[in-house]
């Protein structure tokens, strides 16, 4: 049996985190915590969270720091992750956030951190042609990998729509926050050998490759094969 895995992936946007993260979380047998999607699904629910949450997703500031780390410590203390591990997807994204996760995971800590690099460029082009389904979360690209019906998405026939902070203003704000806040966990998770740098050029399946192997070698390792 696959022992699971305690995973997190960085990466600016567009990288292919939530992409890769899908994945990772199906091949690991574990759970993919997505704090964007989290966010997402409380805006769409409309609660006073979601409310809160909207005001900075759509124009593409950080929530704060104590929302995010009080919901991730919430869904960590669950069985599932205690037992298995999990994917974060988009969290750390700040040093004190980070602080936070070492915290909450002592005594057991990552397997690894993966950095899926690839040049803002790419990630430009990548974003203006995304499109997620509004019930799953599944990602689809009007130019590679559309939807088989037209707005409609192939896992569970949800509405396939362009997100709400894929707009040029929002990007800009995201890979400033990128830079400025996110950016600094490289070297952050570098110090602490915890870090894994992975092209994210090529094909899904050849990045869940490359990443799949440095896992599995880490965690070999760290269980002392
Ligand atoms: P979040 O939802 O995490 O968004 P993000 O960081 O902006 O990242 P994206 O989801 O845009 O990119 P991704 O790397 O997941 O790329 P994807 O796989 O979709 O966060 C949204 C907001 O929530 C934040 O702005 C903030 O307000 C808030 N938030 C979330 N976490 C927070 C935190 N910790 N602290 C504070 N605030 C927080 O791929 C992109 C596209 O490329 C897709 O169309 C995909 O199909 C395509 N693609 C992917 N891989 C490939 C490939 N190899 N080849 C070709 N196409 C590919
Ligand atoms: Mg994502």
């Amino acid at each position: 049996m696959n022992p699971g895995a305690r995973l997190l992936i960085l990466g600016k946007q567009g990288a292919g985190k939530g992409t890769q993260a899908v994945r990772l979380s199906r091949h690991y047998v574990v759970p993919h915590i997505s704090t964007g999607d989290t966010f997402r699904q409380a805006v769409r629910s409309g609660s006073e969270f979601g409310q809160k949450a909207k005001q900075y997703l759509d124009v593409g500031e950080l929530v704060p720091d104590e929302l995010v780390i009080g919901m991730v410590r919430e869904r960590l203390t669950r069985s599932d992750t205690s037992h298995r591990g999990f994917v974060l997807d988009g969290f750390p994204r700040t040093v004190p956030q980070a602080e936070a996760l070492e915290d909450m995971l002592a005594p057991n800590g990552l397997h690894l951190a993966v950095d899926i690099e690839i040049d803002t460029g790419m990630v430009l082009a990548r974003l203006a042609s995304r499109r997620v389904c509004v019930d799953c979360g599944a990602n689809y690209s009007v130019i590679d990998n559309p939807p088989r019906v037209p707005g409609l998405c192939d896992v569970c026939g949800g509405e396939v729509v362009q997100r709400d902070d894929d707009t040029e203003g929002a990007i800009r704000r995201r890979l400033e926050l990128y830079d400025r806040e996110t950016a600094p966990l490289i070297a952050w998770y570098a110090e602490r050998q915890l870090l894994t740098r992975i092209d994210g050029l090529g094909t899904p399946d050849e990045v869940t490759e490359r990443i799949v192997l440095e896992v599995d070698r880490r965690i070999l390792r760290s269980a002392g094969g």
